[in-house]
This record gives structure tokens, sequence and C-alpha cells, in this order.
């Protein structure tokens, strides 16, 4: 997009910041982050950043008043955080996602938003493909496939312009390692560390790993494209168990960490993979790092 009023929820944040960067030369970027997880300092300095949270309607309705198009990235994204605190986690990722659609039904205003691969819960078969039934085994998931239905909803009923981006399993840059984080993030830490690499159950659970700058580029397309109402699985269309992620890690970062295993995780699913074909197709959308290049640059930069 160009000469855009863009508003980016979460844009402090891991993925959102990432996006901002892109998008800030060309257009006038607009930042709602309550700063929960995200920081300051992954906001570029072209971007206004608005200090506030997604759930409250006032701040959230103000933040999109003239906006073009808007993004939206912040939600609560730990599913084994929904699994502890479903309530918490329903009110962060369901009411402010219709507030925005419905902000959009009464402007000229195209939404892009987050949706997951957490929404297919155990597949039934692997490339997962996006007419893959949706039996999310999580609150989290339940949550995405709900934002991912009603965004297909307000472009039929209204006809506003919707596009669901599922990603699959996001890693890069920026990404911290908390409790509630992504398993690269952890694992790249503890190898950092000498400590523990902690795989949870087997390590025979297997993810589909896309680079964040893969999926800023992902959204950039669905600014832009006439394939609005649709959804897409952006991921790699290849994926590793966690346990070889792990052995992998523990190598580039040239660790002497032993690799454990501890219990399993409530509501995890055991394996994912994307058929990216549609977004191929329809979007343009091609993947350019390999997982083995991308954890190089993450953990030892050159
Ligand atoms: C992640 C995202 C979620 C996204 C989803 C798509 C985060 C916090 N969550 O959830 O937003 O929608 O991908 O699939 O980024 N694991 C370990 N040891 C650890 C941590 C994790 O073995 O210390 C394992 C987990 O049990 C799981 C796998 O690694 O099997 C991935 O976990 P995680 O990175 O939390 O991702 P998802 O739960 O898939």
């Amino acid at each position: 997009p160009t000469d855009q009023n863009i508003l980016i929820t979460g844009g402090a944040g891991f993925i959102g910041s990432h996006l901002a960067d892109a998008l800030v030369p060309d257009n006038d970027v607009t930042i709602l982050d309550n700063l929960s997880t995200g920081s300051r300092e992954n906001v570029p300095s072209k971007a206004e950043l608005l200090e506030g949270d997604i759930t409250d309607s006032e701040t959230l309705a103000t933040s999109m008043s003239g906006m073009d198009i808007i993004y939206h990235q912040a939600a609560q994204v730990s599913v084994q955080k929904s699994v502890k605190e479903p309530v918490e986690s329903f009110g962060t990722n369901i009411a402010p996602t219709v507030q925005i659609l419905d902000h959009a039904r009464n402007h000229d205003c195209r939404v892009v938003l987050a949706s997951s691969c957490a929404i297919y819960g155990d597949p039934e078969y692997i490339p997962i493909d996006e007419a893959h039934p949706t039996t999310p085994s999580s609150p989290y998931g339940l949550e995405k496939i709900t934002k991912d239905r009603y965004a297909r909803l307000y472009h039929e009923l209204y006809g506003v312009d919707t596009v669901a981006l599922r990603y699959f399993n996001v890693y890069g840059p920026r990404q911290t390692a908390g409790d509630y984080s992504g398993v690269i993030s952890i694992f790249n830490e503890q190898a950092q560390d000498n400590r523990d690499i902690t795989v949870e159950g087997d390590g025979q659970q297997t993810r589909d790993f896309v680079h964040v700058h893969d999926i800023v580029q992902a959204n950039l397309r669905a600014g832009e494209t006439d394939a609005v109402g649709e959804a897409f699985n952006i991921g790699t269309g290849s994926s590793v168990t966690i346990k070889n992620l792990a052995e992998t890690i523990r190598d580039v970062a040239d660790s002497s960490s032993d690799v454990v295993h501890v219990d399993p995780r409530e509501g995890d699913i055991s394996h994912s993979e994307a058929d990216i074909e549609k977004a191929r197709t329809l979007l343009g959308y091609e993947p350019t790092i390999e997982l083995d290049e991308g954890l190089q640059s993450l953990i030892s930069p050159t």
C-alpha cells in the first residue's frame, strides 16, 4: 500500500512492528498498543504510537477514525494462556475484532486480520489447506476461527473488504522469550544460556515455522488484493519436529545445553504444515526464508 492512513493494532509487538517498518516509508502509520508485550523501542520513529488497550472501546474507536486500512495484530497470542485464562483471552480476542469490523462497515476501510493455524485443531490430513475442518482444541483456536468467520461474514453481509491471514508458527527478531512466547525464542534463550532445552512431551509434534519477514510480505499483499472476503494459510509448506528444532538450535548456537523432556501441554496440537497454494495463486505470496537460514541469522547474525 502507498499513501494510505493505516492503523496497526499491536504495532509495538513482534509481528506488528515489523509490519510497521515495512509500511512507514510510503504511508501514514498509527499504532495502537498497550505495551503489555510490545515495546516502544520496536516502534519506528515515523509512526505515531497511541498507548492504549484494544479492549477499551472508546480508545479503539478514536484510533480507527480516518483509517483506510486496519491491520489487526493485537491479541492474546498464547494457546497455553488461553487454556489457563479462557475468559480473559475471549475478552481480548473477540469483542475488539467485532468492533473493528463494524467500524469498517460504516466507513470505507479495509481490515486485514491475524488468524491462526490453531483453528484447525489436530489435523485430519497434512498439508492443511483452507478447506480443512476447523475443530480447534484450545480457547485460543476457537477465538481465532470466530474472528476469521466474522471477517468473512462482514464481507458477505456488508461488503467490507476483509482478509484473514492464518499464520502458522511465526519466528524472527523481536520475538521475546517468556512463559507465553514462541518456542524458537524460548529454545534460543535456553541455548544461549547453556540451560536445559525443554521439549514438551515426546517432541514428535511438528510445526511449520515461517519467518516474520514472510508474514509481513503476506500482509502487504493482503492490503492490496482483490481477493477480499477470503482466508489464507501463511506458512512455508514444510515442517519440523520440535525435538529436531531443539537439536538444531543447540547446534547453531554452539551450546552445551541438554535437550530434556518435560510434561506435554494441554490443548497442544500434534501436527501442523501449511498448504499454501491458495495464497500463492490469489495473493502472489511466496515464502523467501527457509528455516535453517532464518535460524542462522537469528542465532548467529553475521
Ligand atoms: C503459536 C503461537 C500462536 C499461533 C500458533 C500457530 C505463540 C506464543 N503462540 O502457538 O499465536 O497462532 O503458533 O500454531 O507464539 N514447546 C516446547 N517447549 C517450550 C515451548 C514450547 O516443547 O519451552 C512446544 C509446545 O509444546 C508446542 C510447540 O513447541 O508443541 C510450539 O509451541 P508454541 O511456540 O507455544 O506455539 P503454538 O502453541 O503452536
